[in-house]
């Protein structure tokens, strides 16, 4: 551990994409502080090479979290609200969202925390967003509207074994030979993959000249989600057919991917209905920043299945996905 690091607190440190990012700072020689929901469940899940001091809270419970945020210099903010019990629940994320960013910037403010790294969406405002990217975007606009200066990456859906975009698409490629879909499938897209994700979020840590700005950021592939589940099928060697039809309303793509996948609802629709949004980057310049070897989504693919074929347990996140209310 390095003394004159900035000290970091990281908050979805039980995530999917928290969960990759800890052990990169760590092994950086970061000292890492990791709010979590429950403290004594992470503290217990981490191999014994992370070292890391849990502290417990929960950011929609104002009281319960704020001095996590003592002696910080840095706040990596990789959380969303998207999941919940019920239909109202899973209906309210947006407002979740809003409040718990509301909150976080206020408390980041108070402690003097200097920096504040966001990991939200691509999309564009005006561009009938879906309800999920456009929380993203509000998160963001509301981090960066305080005194601490916000860096903000945007990225369209994350390639990597445990995250929910590529257990959906896992699943949906595994069980289904003939996937009947709607014009979505032909929306164009830049995923990226987890290792390069993780690059950029660590690396925006350790380049001051990324602080207050925002990125797009993205992996070398632009194309479409049927793209996307032939590239998977090609991979797998699995013969595959992707039919569109004009009728299909997110909905019932939801209730359908729902249906064939363990991936919970509440996490389904939001993600869905945002399909049929373009998530493509509008500038590079994050390239030049922060250098790093862009993985393409077939060696993206190759990597999350050689890492879901370790199971549970080999990283700190695998099944993070399943894990929602
Ligand atoms: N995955 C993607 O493809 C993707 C793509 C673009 C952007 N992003 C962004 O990346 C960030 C992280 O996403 P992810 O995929 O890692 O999500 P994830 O796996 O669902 O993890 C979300 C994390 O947020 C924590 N959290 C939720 N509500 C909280 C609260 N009230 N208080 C404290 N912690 C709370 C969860 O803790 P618990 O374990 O206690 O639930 C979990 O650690 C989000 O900002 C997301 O928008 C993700």
């Amino acid at each position: 551990m390095d003394e004159h690091k900035p000290r970091v607190l990281l908050t979805g440190a039980t995530g999917f994409v928290g969960g990759r990012l800890l052990p990169n700072l760590v092994s950086n020689g970061f000292q890492v502080r990791c709010l979590v929901r429950s403290a004594s469940g992470f503290a217990g899940s981490l191999p014994p090479e992370i070292k890391a001091e849990p502290v417990e809270g929960d950011l929609l419970k104002p009281g319960t979290w704020e001095a996590s945020l003592d002696g910080m210099d840095v706040a990596f903010y990789l959380v969303h609200s998207m999941g919940g019990r019920n239909f109202s629940e899973i209906k309210s994320f947006a407002e979740r969202d809003q409040k718990a960013a509301t909150h976080f910037l206020k408390a980041a403010e108070a402690a003097g925390l200097s920096r504040i790294i966001y990991l939200g969406g691509l999309g564009e405002l005006g561009d009938s967003l879906s309800e999920h990217l456009a929380s993203r975007q509000e998160v963001g606009r509301i981090l960066q509207s305080g005194k601490v200066r916000t860096t903000i990456l945007r990225a369209a859906n994350i390639i990597g074994a445990g995250g929910a975009p590529f257990e959906m698409l896992r699943y949906m490629v595994e069980r289904v030979p003939v996937m009947i879909c709607p014009r979505w499938v032909d929306t164009p897209c830049q995923p990226i993959a987890i290792s390069n994700v993780v690059d950029y979020l660590a690396g925006c840590l350790q380049q001051e000249d990324t602080a207050g700005l925002s990125f797009d950021i993205g992996g070398p592939d632009i194309i479409s989600y049927r793209e996307l589940m032939l590239i998977y099928a090609r991979v797998r060697g699995l013969r595959r057919l992707v039919v569109t039809v004009p009728v299909l309303t997110p909905r019932l793509s939801a209730y359908w991917i729902n249906l064939m996948t363990p991936v919970p609802a509440g996490v389904i629709m939001p993600l869905v209905e945002g399909l049929r949004n373009t998530v493509v980057c509008r500038e590079n310049r994050i390239r030049d920043l922060v250098p790093a070897r862009l993985v393409s989504m077939e060696e993206a693919v190759c990597t999350a299945l050689a890492e879901t074929e370790k199971g549970p347990g080999r990283l700190p996140s695998t099944q993070s996905c399943f894990r929602r209310l």
